[in-house]
């Protein structure tokens, strides 16, 4: 159990500001379009993500038991299939997040030499791929399953308590830093500025990315919001807790793109590109700290901040992830908690060997996950909340809260707009996944 409800409220935070909000919101927000994107995103975020996040609060508190077994404990056994999508998702993506993970750790090392500084393609170029990304991958990993061994209160809880304040305070700084760059308008122009006609010309591959990119962030679809609930007391009100997690989330992710985009507005001479992919972070934001005035050792600096604000964001992120397999694993074959997390831990570690070794096998991990995975759960806990659960639904949001009509109007919007929206996205990634296979999510594997 969470010690406090703080604890809970920061750990939710902790796992939904990540390497989402960092590595992956600037070149998915690149390829779609910037404003555009952020556009849609937002839109996602109040239309879909605010009211699933309650729908796995709601199923999590309710059970109290790890994301599989709480659709029995619910009385709905056949339902069981929704948490395990989004057990193995869990453990899907914390493959290759790791992997990114790791290459943070090696930039953390890298930006103080100054190393990944002078020539920042071809230091990712050496680093992202092969051996010497196993390697940091396996360290990223080892430290996540270290926080996990620890258990809710003495691992996540304490972790995440120190995490997301630093996360929070550095992360501004570093805002107000890049606000005093010369070039950084063009970065604001790009986040702030709508093109709406680029929405509406490519609706069918900027709604997805960003509908997408808004859930994964909020750590939706991956039962991970289900197993933190499932440590949860009655009195806490879900409502109030969903809205701080989501609007903490958004408004990082916000304070993350006012670091780095204006970093990669000067990086590229004002004309932010649609390329980059997973590379977008880890070339632009060195090239721009080696062009900072004051010198190579303002940029070490900043970079070595940057980097250590990035790692911390990734671990709280990945210890989520972890938690949610070692809860199931746990919970239902009573394995103890210790010999299960370095158990998984090592498992997921090969898993994530192909992303580690190659970055087009970390690419197709990535769409898998946020494409495939992703929407399937959210439109199955969706349905399951909306219309099986349906009047105990709308008595657990109400547990602790004091404004329950609320409640009965969140049921309704489950049922209608948010279900239709949902369908939606889920139609629009299977089209782009199976019937297009060329234009950038593909489901064939890169072999
Ligand atoms: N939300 C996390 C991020 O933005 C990633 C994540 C997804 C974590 C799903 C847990 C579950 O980086």
């Amino acid at each position: 159990m969470w010690a406090t409800r703080i604890g809970f409220i920061l750990a939710a935070i902790g796992s939904a500001v990540g390497l989402g909000n960092i590595w992956r919101f600037p070149f998915q927000a690149s390829a779609n379009g910037g404003a555009a994107f952020l556009t849609v995103y937002l839109a996602a975020v109040l239309v879909i993500g605010i009211p699933a996040i309650l729908a796995e609060f709601v199923i999590g508190r309710r059970a109290k038991t790890s994301a599989i077994g709480a659709f029995s404990k619910l009385g709905r056994p056949r339902w069981w299939f929704v948490g395990a999508i989004g057990v193995v998702a869990a453990g899907w993506t914390l493959s290759y997040y790791s992997v990114i993970g790791g290459w943070v750790i090696r930039y953390i090392v890298g930006a103080t030499t100054g190393a990944a500084l002078a020539d920042p393609g071809t230091y990712f170029g050496t680093v992202s791929v092969g051996i010497e990304s196993v390697v940091v991958h396996a360290l990223f990993m080892l430290l996540t399953v270290g926080i996990v061994a620890f258990g809710i209160e003495d691992g996540i809880e304490l972790a995440t308590k120190f995490m997301v304040p630093s996360i929070v305070v550095l992360l501004l700084g570093l805002a107000v830093y890049a606000f005093t760059l010369e070039g950084a308008g063009a970065g604001y122009d790009f986040l702030f500025t709508a093109d709406f006609g680029a929405i509406v010309d490519n609706a069918g591959t900027v709604i997805p990315a960003a509908v997408g990119q808004a859930l994964f962030s909020l750590s939706l679809g991956y039962s991970v919001m289900i197993t933190y609930a499932s440590y949860l007391g009655k009195d806490d009100s879900l409502l109030s807790d969903g809205l701080t997690v989501a609007v903490a989330n958004t408004g990082v992710g916000i304070l993350a793109g006012l670091v780095v985009l204006p970093l990669l507005a000067i990086q590229s001479g004002g004309e932010i590109s649609a390329e980059g992919g997973p590379g977008a972070v880890f070339v632009a934001i060195p090239t721009a700290l080696a062009e900072l005035p004051g010198g190579s050792v303002v940029g070490q600096a900043v970079g070595f901040v940057f980097f250590a604000v990035v790692l911390v964001a990734a671990l709280s992120s990945a210890i989520s992830l972890l938690e949610t397999v070692v809860a199931y694993l746990v919970d239902n074959y009573g394995f103890a908690r210790l010999p299960t997390a370095v158990g998984l831990g090592a498992g997921i570690f090969l898993l994530g060997v192909p992303s580690a070794w190659d970055t087009a096998w970390l690419t197709w991990f990535d769409n898998i996950s946020v494409a495939l995975f992703l929407p399937l759960a959210v439109l199955f806990v969706v349905l399951f909340v909306g219309w099986v659960l349906g009047a105990d639904a709308v008595a657990e949001l109400r547990e602790g809260s004091n404004s329950p009509g609320i409640a009965t109007v969140w049921l309704w919007a489950l049922r209608t707009v948010v279900l239709v929206a949902v369908i939606g996205v889920v139609a629009l990634n299977l089209y782009d996944l199976f019937l297009v296979p060329d234009e950038g999510t593909y489901f064939v594997p890169p072999l």
